[in-house]
């Protein structure tokens, strides 16, 4: 039983609308489902989007209260926020990132990740699916450790 934050950052909370043809027409809230439904039994799963960097900072640092690792999509903070970088370095927890589009294919300011150091790893382009395959990675991790 692992306690995991799922983060979402800025602009998340308009998937299924959002640019379609590059995000799909899955909702956060279908999102969040499949993740209760394929781990909800065995782990512990809390969800927060904001829009407001603040807001995700203030999360992992209470996250070292309670969780044991972090599953996030920093959206676009992903390309230059040091303070949620720093925010990651600060707290002991092991952290994924994912993106649903691969970045590495897009345009070119999307290639680089300011997170992704602090990351245990990255995982990017499988669509919705690239959320249970970062919870996976990061339960794997943990399980490891
Ligand atoms: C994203 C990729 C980012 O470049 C973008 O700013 C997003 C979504 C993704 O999940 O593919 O908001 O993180």
């Amino acid at each position: 039983m692992s306690k995991i934050l799922i983060l979402h950052g800025p602009n998340l909370n308009l998937l299924g609308t959002r640019e379609p043809e590059v995000y799909g027409r899955t909702t956060l809230a279908d999102i969040e489902q499949e993740l209760i439904a394929a781990f909800g039994d065995q782990h512990t799963l809390r969800f927060l989007q904001s829009n407001h960097e603040g807001a995700l900072i203030d999360a992992i640092h209470e996250a070292r209260t309670w969780a044991d690792g972090v599953v996030i999509n920093p959206g676009a903070f992903t390309h230059y926020s040091y303070a949620l970088r720093d925010a990651l370095a600060g707290v002991d927890l092991p952290a994924v990132e994912v993106h649903l589009s691969n970045v590495h294919a897009r345009e070119e300011f999307r290639r680089h990740s300011v997170i992704a150091p602090v990351c245990v790893g990255q995982i990017a382009g499988f669509g919705r699916r690239s959320y249970a395959l970062g919870v996976r990675a990061l339960v794997d991790t943990l399980t490891a450790a």
